[in-house]
């Protein structure tokens, strides 16, 4: 055994990260704990604490790849989130997305130039990442 076995690991030890674990930001989790969960529920199953004020339930989003025989419909779930395309079927409970972060990165970058379309479908692809891990297998 090395001569350390047996000391106390300094303050400056035990406060610093274990080696190899950096903290990892998890963009999409921390999106949906924002904007989601207060309908969706944390755990996606729909039971939020907006739930009940709502005229129509929120889905369980942990059952779309089971209910769409086990596959998670990409295409659908971007566009529901964007919502660009669906806006004109009468009124919806759910928010538009697309529309919602286009307005905050505009509040967020001003006169600064930048890619909106880019940062809208990189949040909403994030989105679709976490929601594809809330999946029930
Ligand atoms: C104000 C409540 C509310 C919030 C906040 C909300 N949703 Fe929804 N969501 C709903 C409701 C209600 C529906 C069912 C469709 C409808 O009534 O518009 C829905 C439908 C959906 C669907 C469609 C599921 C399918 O079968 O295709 C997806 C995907 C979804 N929401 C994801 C999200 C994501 C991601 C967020 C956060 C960015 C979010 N929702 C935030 C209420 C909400």
């Amino acid at each position: 055994m090395a001569g350390a076995a047996g000391a106390q690991p300094s303050p400056a030890q035990t406060n610093a990260q274990p080696p190899g674990q950096q903290r990892v930001i998890d963009v999409g989790r921390r999106e949906f704990d924002a904007n989601c969960a207060s309908c969706h529920g944390r755990d996606g199953k729909g039971k939020g604490p907006m739930a009940d004020l709502l005229r129509r339930s929120p889905p369980d989003l942990t059952q779309l790849a089971r209910s769409n025989g086990g596959i998670l419909p990409i295409n659908r779930l971007y566009e529901s989130i964007e919502g660009g395309k669906v806006a004109a079927h009468g009124p919806r409970d759910m928010p538009i997305w697309g529309m919602d972060y286009r307005v905050r990165d505009a509040e967020y970058y001003g006169e600064m130039p930048y890619d909106a379309e880019a940062l809208v479908r990189a949040r909403i692809l994030s989105l679709v990442e976490y929601i594809n891990r809330l999946q029930a297998r």
